[in-house]
């Protein structure tokens, strides 16, 4: 006997309209979670995966006239691109909503809104949290986010990154405006046992000018069970995946592992951020 989805129970904020979602990159869970949203809330679904092969970019077309193109077709674009401003660029010509999945090395807006909804969710607050981000803090769109988001709330920052691959000056500068409270270091065991939250990423090889810089910290962190064992007891592990190495899977059952809790909590909060702009 079938049974109806709760989802089925939401309502249909975009019934009647039509989304679009390019990406001009890889990605499993930014648009797959984008298209169940869509589906989930009534709306109709144009696709573009794999966009720098399938679609007209291909032969040359700018990104400004594809996204001028489906402006006939479509009420709303989700945007994966490869170049930082890329999203910029096409929300300046766009006459329909942009909304970013990704630009590049750049930001990765509702990445961070899914994993501040994470924490917030378990832990109760923002204020006054510890959160290390480690990894590759200069190429993580995703750590570029999460920071800036945080940045907004009282929390204590640990910057974990080797030189080649920290957070690029100029954000450092931003926070230092901002007043945040931020540490930069080059490991994490003078502060693990201290962190509330732990964000992981991936180091980014794609973006990697030199492979030998890729290899020199590709394995720099790695959160094994001796280090999670120092965290902690309350202490949440994040990470906007995919994983290559960063985090071994033997940490997976960990409860404080919510990376996975994490990629739900992106649907629903994908279904917000277009209900937020959709619904009327
Ligand atoms: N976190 C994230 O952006 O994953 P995808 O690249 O699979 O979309």
């Amino acid at each position: 006997m079938f049974e109806a989805s709760p989802l089925s129970e939401y309502p249909k904020p975009l019934q009647y309209l039509t989304m679009a979602t390019v990406f001009f990159e890889p990605s499993t869970r930014t648009r797959l979670s984008f298209e169940t949203a869509i589906q989930n809330l009534g709306g109709q679904l144009l696709t573009v995966e794999n966009a720098s092969i399938s679609s007209s970019d291909k032969k040359g077309e700018s990104l400004e006239d594809t996204i001028k193109t489906l402006n006939a077709y479509a009420d709303g674009i989700i945007l994966r691109h490869p170049e930082i401003g890329s999203v910029d660029r096409a929300a300046a010509i766009s006459k329909v909503p942009i909304i970013s999945g990704g630009d590049g090395g750049g930001e990765h807006p509702t990445q961070a809104l899914l994993e501040l909804y994470t924490i917030q969710k378990i832990k109760s607050k923002v204020d006054g949290l510890k959160v290390g981000i480690v990894g590759d803090l200069k190429h993580s769109r995703s750590h570029h986010s999460l920071i800036k988001l945080l940045s907004i709330y009282d929390v204590e920052l640990y910057l974990i990154a080797p030189k080649v691959i920290a957070l690029p000056e100029e954000q450092l500068a931003e926070l230092k405006k901002l007043g945040v409270k931020y540490r930069v270091l080059d490991g994490w065991d003078d502060v693990i046992g201290e962190l509330d939250v732990l964000y992981c990423n991936r180091i980014q090889k794609e973006r990697f000018k030199f492979i030998e810089d890729y290899q020199a910290v590709k394995d720099k962190y790695i959160l094994n069970i001796q280090t999670a064992r120092k965290m902690k007891k309350d202490a949440i592990i994040l990470d906007p995946l995919p994983r290559i190495n960063e985090i071994d899977p033997r940490v997976d059952t960990d409860p404080r592992a919510k990376y996975f809790d994490a990629v739900k909590n992106g649907l629903y909060v994908r279904m917000a951020v277009l209900d937020y702009i959709f619904a009327s």
